[in-house]
C-alpha cells in the first residue's frame, strides 16, 4: 500500500529513516512524510498528459505545510486553493501565482482582491452573485479577472455522501443546464474575461467511469458556448482520484488521465485537474504510542496518545486508514483491539476491531494519513496539535514543531472586570 513506507530490519521505515527512531527523537502523535512520494506521484500526473497542454493543481487543502507547496512548486506545480490563507501558503512556498486557480464557494471580497492583486491564473465561480462580486471587485480595481464557471454536472461519484459534490443536491457549482446564461452574463461584464469550464464531482472515487461522464457533460456544454461564440480555452476536471486505504482499486494515474484524453480527443485545449489525495495520501504516517491497554468483559481497548482532533476522517466519515505496529512484536499473541484517544467523546477512535499484538510503550502508524490528517486536526480538548516531520532518503526534517501551550492559548485575553 504505501511503498516508501516498508519494513526494514524488523522495523518500519519512510524512504531511509526509521520511524521509531523519529517517534523517539519528536515524540507522538507525530506526522510524517515522504518526500519522494509527493513528488513521484505529482509528476505521475504530469507525465501522464504526454503532449496534451496540461497543469496540474495540487489541491493545498489536503496537507497545505509550506514545506510540501514548496517540494512540488519545484517541480512545476500549479496549486488549488479555495481560501485567502492557502494563496498566502503558495506565496510563502515559492508557488508561481499565475499557475493558482482559487475554488470554493464562498470567496470574500478581500480575498477576490488580494487574488487579483497577485495575479491568479483563474477563479472558479460557483454562483450568479459571485461573478457579480468579482466583477465588482475587478472593476475597482481596474484588473480583468479571468474566469471558469463551476459546473454541477449531476453525477454520481459512489463515494461517501459528505464527499460527493457533482449532485443535484450539493451546494456547489452551478447547474449544468443553466450555465450558458451564466456564461453569456459573464462575457457581457466589462471586467471578467470567461476563459474555462470547471467541474469536481467528488474525492476518494474509485471509478473511471464517474469522470468520464462529468467530462462528456463538459464537451456537450463547451460545444453548446462554442454555438454561443464563446470559445473556452480550458478545461478544469477537478480533483477526486481516489487511493488505496485497505482493498480499494482505484485506477492508476495513468490510466486515469488516458481516459480523459481519450475522450477529449482534442489536443489543442489546456486540461487543469486539481488531485490532492492521490498525491499526498499515501505519502504520510501518522505515528502514535499506545498509553493504556485496557481489556474489559466485552472490547478490547488500547488507548493511544493521537485523536480525533489529530485525525478525524476515522469519525467524520468512519474512514478505515490501516493500523499497523511501527516494530512488530515476536513475543506475545494478536487480540481484536478498538484503537480509541484521550478525547471525551464515543466517536474519538482511529479503528475498531483491529488484529494487533500490543503492550503499552508500542509505537504504530496510522497508514495514508497524508492527506486530509493534519490539516483537519483541531485543538479540541486543548490538545496541541501535532508535529510533521518530511523524510527524504536517510534525512529527516521538522517542518512544523509540534504546537506550545503558549501558542495555543497565547494570544487569549482575561477579560478586566
Ligand atoms: N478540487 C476541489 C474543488 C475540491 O473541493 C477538492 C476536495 C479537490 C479538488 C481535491 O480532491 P481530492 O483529489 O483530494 O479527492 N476531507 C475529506 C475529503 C474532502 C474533499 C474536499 N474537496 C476526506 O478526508 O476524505
Amino acid at each position: 500500500m504505501n511503498p516508501v513506507f516498508q519494513l526494514k530490519n524488523q522495523s518500519l521505515y519512510a524512504e531511509d529513516v526509521s520511524l521509531a527512531s523519529l517517534a523517539k527523537e519528536y515524540g507522538t502523535p507525530l506526522y510524517v512524510y515522504s518526500r519522494s512520494e509527493f513528488e513521484n506521484r505529482w509528476q505521475a500526473f504530469d507525465q501522464a498528459f504526454g503532449n496534451q497542454p496540461h497543469l496540474v493543481c495540487y489541491a493545498v487543502k489536503t496537507n497545505s505545510n509550506i514545506a510540501v507547496l514548496n517540494v512540488l512548486a519545484k517541480l512545476g506545480a500549479g496549486f488549488d486553493i479555495v481560501s485567502q490563507g492557502e494563496l498566502e501558503r503558495v506565496l510563502r512556498a515559492g508557488g508561481d501565482p499565475k499557475k493558482v486557480v482559487f475554488s470554493g464557494v464562498a470567496k470574500q471580497s478581500g480575498e477576490i482582491r488580494r487574488a487579483l492583486q497577485v495575479g491568479i491564473r483563474c477563479f472558479n465561480i460557483e454562483s450568479h452573485a459571485e461573478l457579480d462580486r468579482i466583477q465588482a471587485v475587478a472593476q475597482q480595481m481596474d484588473k480583468v479577472a479571468d474566469i471558469s464557471i463551476r459546473v454541477n454536472p449531476d453525477v454520481d461519484a459512489k463515494t461517501h455522501p459528505y464527499i460527493s459534490t457533482g449532485l443535484k443536491d450539493n451546494k456547489f457549482g452551478v447547474d449544468i443546464n443553466t450555465a450558458p446564461e451564466l456564461y453569456r452574463k459573464a462575457n457581457s461584464y466589462s471586467h471578467i474575461n470567461p476563459i474555462g469550464i470547471d467541474c469536481h464531482i467528488g474525492s476518494q472515487l474509485t471509478e473511471i467511469t464517474p469522470f468520464v461522464d462529468a467530462l462528456e457533460r463538459v464537451l456537450t456544454l463547451k460545444d453548446r458556448l462554442a454555438e454561443d461564440g464563446l470559445n473556452i480555452h480550458h478545461l478544469d476536471l477537478g480533483g477526486g482520484l481516489g487511493i488505496q486505504y485497505t482493498d480499494e482499486t482505484p485506477p492508476a494515474i495513468a490510466d486515469y488521465i488516458q481516459a480523459l484524453i481519450t475522450k477529449l480527443d482534442d489536443p489543442s485545449i489546456e486540461v487543469i485537474i486539481e488531485p490532492g489525495r492521490a498525491i499526498a495520501g499515501n505519502a504520510g504516517v501518522l505515528l502514535t504510542e499506545v498509553e493504556y491497554l485496557k481489556p474489559t468483559e466485552h472490547k478490547n481497548f488500547a488507548i493511544i496518545d493521537a485523536a480525533m482532533n489529530d485525525l478525524i476522517r476515522p469519525a467524520l466519515y468512519q474512514a478505515y486508514q490501516d493500523i499497523v505496529a511501527v516494530t512488530p512484536r515476536e513475543d506475545g499473541i494478536e487480540a481484536e483491539w478498538d484503537l480509541v484517544g484521550p478525547v471525551c467523546e464515543t466517536g474519538d477512535f482511529l479503528g475498531k476491531n483491529r488484529k494487533l499484538n500490543l503492550k503499552d510503550g508500542d509505537i504504530l502508524a496510522v497508514k495514508s494519513a497524508g492527506a486530509y490528517g493534519f490539516t483537519m486536526s483541531s485543538n479540541y480538548n486543548t490538545r496541541p496539535r501535532a508535529a510533521e516531520v518530511m523524510v527524504k532518503g536517510d534525512k529527516a526534517y521538522l517542518i512544523r514543531p509540534r504546537e506550545t501551550y503558549d501558542e495555543l492559548m497565547g494570544t487569549e485575553q482575561l477579560i478586566e472586570d
